[in-house]
């Protein structure tokens, strides 16, 4: 028997282990704790020294686009798969030498949605769940209690292949808690949804959090889906964690950093002005909305007033400057020096202003 075998058998004859780890929790309220998780695969570093905790009864994010490493990350997390690397515990339990332990702690959202379309939802639930082993005599009044909770029970008795697709993913969510995790892994929960259901299925994200006290960690490529969910935030690039905090302080990054943006109305607005704009040197860059529309991202405490005095100078017509609050976009090309590379969710970044400044100056 290997000595790490001999330790944790010996660890447990001393202790009952679920009181060791129950202990742990709530002295450290840690629920997931990674340590420079690491997954290569041949030549790739898909996770890359990845460290973070998550405390009980969070709701935490991973961040970031396309190819980021946020999938493998949830993989290791579930014991999908281990790690080339590094450590992670889910309430105290290791991903890899206590893997058993780790998945009845767990309840896992995949990217794909696995259920069979033919069966009606109970069915799909019935069978999710006595395949998680929960018991026949408790089984029932939970699919009830579950379908209630995303307003399926009408629909109860209904193949899952009539379903539109937020139906489909407020099932995909319940079948993960059939088992009634103590933490639930969400890999991009909304993706492809409409945006009615996507909606739908947050509010039922929040909805468990704040009524089940779930631990959640959810990936999610949208930024406007982290910052409506999630207390804290970690922004993953590259298989690198590049920051880490609540949306709030997150934006402080870019707001402290002397940097502006602004958004022109400009009524006779020419390709000449743009050049013009795009040419100052308190000027990063220039975007165009509409005809009458731009942004510019500018840095310096003078920016302000050489944009609006070099429109000015062009005869140009202002009809309204704005001075945007920072979105999590502009932490992203903050952070990165790159936008996030999702063309479907992609929005013009921004920089913004350490300065007080009026929010909406009409002129
Ligand atoms: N089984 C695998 N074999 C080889 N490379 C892989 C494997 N799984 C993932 N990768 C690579 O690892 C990197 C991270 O992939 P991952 O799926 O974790 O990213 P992601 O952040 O979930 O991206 P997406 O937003 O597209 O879902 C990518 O470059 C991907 O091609
Ligand atoms: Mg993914």
């Amino acid at each position: 028997m290997h000595a790490e075998q001999e330790k944790i058998i010996s660890d447990s004859w001393m202790f009952p282990t679920t009181y060791n780890q129950l202990v742990s929790i709530l002295v450290s309220g840690v629920m997931i704790e990674t340590r420079n998780l690491t997954k290569k695969f041949n030549g790739l570093t898909a996770v890359d020294h990845v460290s973070f905790n998550v405390k009980k009864g969070e709701i935490f994010g991973l961040l970031g686009p396309n190819g980021a490493g946020k999938t493998t990350t949830i993989r290791m997390l579930a014991t999908l798969t281990r790690p080339t690397e590094g450590t992670a515990t889910i309430g105290g339990y290791d991903i890899v030498k206590d893997d058993n332990e780790v998945r009845k702690l767990i309840g896992l959202v995949s990217e794909k949605i696995i259920m069979y379309d033919r069966l009606t939802a109970k069915e799909n639930l019935w069978f999710f769940g006595r395949l998680y082993d929960v018991p026949k005599e408790v089984l029932n009044e939970r699919i009830d209690e579950l379908l209630r909770l995303v307003q399926l029970s009408n629909w109860k008795n209904s193949q899952v292949g009539t379903f539109s697709s937020g139906m489909r993913q407020r099932m995909n969510v319940i079948r993960a808690l059939l088992n009634m995790p103590e933490m639930l892994l969400l890999d991009e929960p909304t993706l492809g949804l409409d945006p009615q259901s996507s909606v739908e299925v947050r509010e039922f994200v929040k909805k468990i959090n704040r009524e089940n006290k779930t631990t959640i960690i959810l990936t999610t490529h949208m930024m406007v889906e982290a910052d409506m969910l999630c207390d804290r935030i970690g922004i993953i690039d590259h298989g690198k964690i590049i920051a880490l905090d609540t949306s709030a302080n997150l934006k402080k990054l870019v707001s402290g950093a002397n940097t502006t943006v602004l958004e022109l109305e400009i009524a006779n607005l020419t390709t000449n002005m743009v050049s013009l704009i795009q040419s100052l040197k308190c000027v990063n860059s220039v975007s165009q909305d509409n005809s009458t529309h731009i942004k510019v991202h500018a840095n310096g405490d003078e920016s302000f007033d050489t944009i609006i005095d070099s429109v000015r100078a062009e005869k140009g017509k202002i009809n309204s400057v704005k001075n945007l609050d920072p979105t999590l976009e502009d932490v992203f090309l903050y952070i990165t020096g790159h936008e996030v590379r999702d063309k479907a969710d992609r929005k013009i970044p921004v920089r913004r202003h350490k300065h007080s400044m009026p929010r909406s100056r009409v002129r």
